[in-house]
């Protein structure tokens, strides 16, 4: 009984906090679903799905060194939500997902103190290939 009166309690308190319970996704789990086949696990574009392609996937690895050194998180979300490659040479060799896009959204800073509500599957995979960055 004591126990549920904490539980209670503790869930009044995050709740009273808001943004404690922020949505989460596994960036991890989601490159290996959707994008590790032409990606590779390493994300360096050697996915065994690669051979197939009319283009090669990109080296995800080497996003922030070929833009001056700085991840360009946006930039790479929206290249993900197919927003900035409508039309582009290449563009339509990689896939839309829209099961990415849907789910919970969490706050983003875009830039310019702009905040877009953005899919919280989309912000966890561009958070992961940050991660895969590696010098040049
Ligand atoms: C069907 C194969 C395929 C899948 C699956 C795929 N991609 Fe791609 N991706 C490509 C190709 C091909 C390009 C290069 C397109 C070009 O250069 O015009 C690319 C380019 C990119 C770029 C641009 C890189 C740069 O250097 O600007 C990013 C970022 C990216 N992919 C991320 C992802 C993520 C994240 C996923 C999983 C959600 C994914 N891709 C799934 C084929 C794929």
């Amino acid at each position: 009984m004591r126990w549920i009166v904490m539980g209670a309690g503790l869930g009044a308190a995050l709740t009273a906090l808001g943004c404690a319970v922020q949505p989460q996704a596994d960036g991890k789990a989601l490159f290996h679903d959707y994008c590790a086949g032409c990606h590779g696990d390493d994300g360096r574009g050697d996915g065994p799905a690669a051979l197939g392609l009319a283009r090669k996937p990109a080296d995800l690895t080497t996003i922030a060194a070929r833009n001056g050194g700085t991840f360009p998180r946006v930039k790479v979300m929206s290249w993900i939500d197919g927003f900035t490659r409508a039309g582009k040479h290449g563009g339509q060799v990689m896939p839309i997902f829209d099961p990415l896009l849907s789910g919970p959204n969490v706050l983003v800073d875009t830039g310019n103190g702009v905040v877009t509500p953005t899919p919280v599957q989309l912000v966890a995979l561009a958070d992961y290939v940050e991660g895969l960055q590696r010098p040049k």
